[in-house]
């Protein structure tokens, strides 16, 4: 129960890695916040983690709503940030700059604001936890954009990680995870796509979200790990 007591802030947390995440924190002792933009998906996540956990509605992406967010739930341990938003995976001649920019506005932006709202709140013994994204070290065709955020998101870590101490910074490069992310696919499609990408794996096998919230657990206990951006990604880099 090494997150006993703990309070831990999860934005994005009410789907996918997230809300595995808050899963896990709750296991280890800790009390839960999560927050994302859906009002339902909030209650839908409150009734699955039980009335321990807390939720509230924001975009992280709204600046003034994100710092009234962390004025109102006061001094914390753990921040960890799983929200993404839209994904901009196009050949690059095929994305447009405002499209490429809307997606930095989330995943990297979104992350840059939450860490500056909430850094007035958490505890010096604690942790910021970001997510970044295997492209970050290998790219696919047509991910150059998410390459661009999830290298920016690890060159934030390691800044951050230097200017924030003793607050530790960390983040968590998932692969492929079986998320709701895909839910805008129809099931044999996403099924097949998958399967696809799962032998191109050394492990020729997707994630579950529980084996990321695996790694965004020991991110937030271990007390000696910063800077520090954890590949949980089935062998991709190497395959
Ligand atoms: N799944 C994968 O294969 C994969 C691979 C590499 C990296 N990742 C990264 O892992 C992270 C989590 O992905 P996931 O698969 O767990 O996705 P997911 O199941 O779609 O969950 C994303 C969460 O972010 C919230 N969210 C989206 N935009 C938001 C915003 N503007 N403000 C606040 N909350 C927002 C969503 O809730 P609302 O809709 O209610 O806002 C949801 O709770 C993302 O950073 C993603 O880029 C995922």
């Amino acid at each position: 129960m090494s997150l006993l007591n703990h309070r831990a802030v999860i934005v994005g947390g009410t789907s996918g890695i997230g809300l595995a995440v808050a899963k896990s924190f709750l296991d280890l002792g800790a009390r839960v916040i999560v927050a994302s933009r859906s009002q339902d998906k909030v209650d839908a996540a409150i009734m699955e983690l039980g009335q321990e956990a807390q939720g509230h509605a924001l975009d992280f992406r709204d600046e003034a709503g994100t710092k009234r967010l962390f004025e109102n739930v006061g001094p914390f341990d753990h921040l960890v940030v799983t929200a993404a938003g839209d994904s901009a995976m196009a050949p690059f001649e095929a994305l447009s700059a405002d499209e490429a920019r809307a997606t930095f506005d989330s995943k990297f932006w979104g992350q840059y604001l939450t860490v500056k709202a909430a850094l007035p709140f958490i505890r010096k013994s604690g942790s910021i936890t970001l997510t970044s994204g295997a492209f970050n070290l290998r790219p696919a065709p047509g991910s150059s954009t998410m390459s661009a955020i999830n290298s920016a998101v690890d060159g934030l870590v390691r800044g951050l990680a230097v200017d924030l101490a003793p607050i530790r910074v960390n983040a968590v490069s998932p692969g492929v995870v079986d998320t709701p992310f895909f839910g805008g696919m129809d099931a044999a499609s996403r099924e097949a796509m998958f399967q696809a990408i799962a032998q191109t794996l050394l492990l020729k096998r997707i994630a579950k979200p529980e084996e990321l919230a695996e790694a965004y657990a020991y991110l937030a206990k271990n007390s000696n790990t910063t800077g520090t951006v954890l590949q949980v990604e089935g062998g991709a880099l190497l395959s």
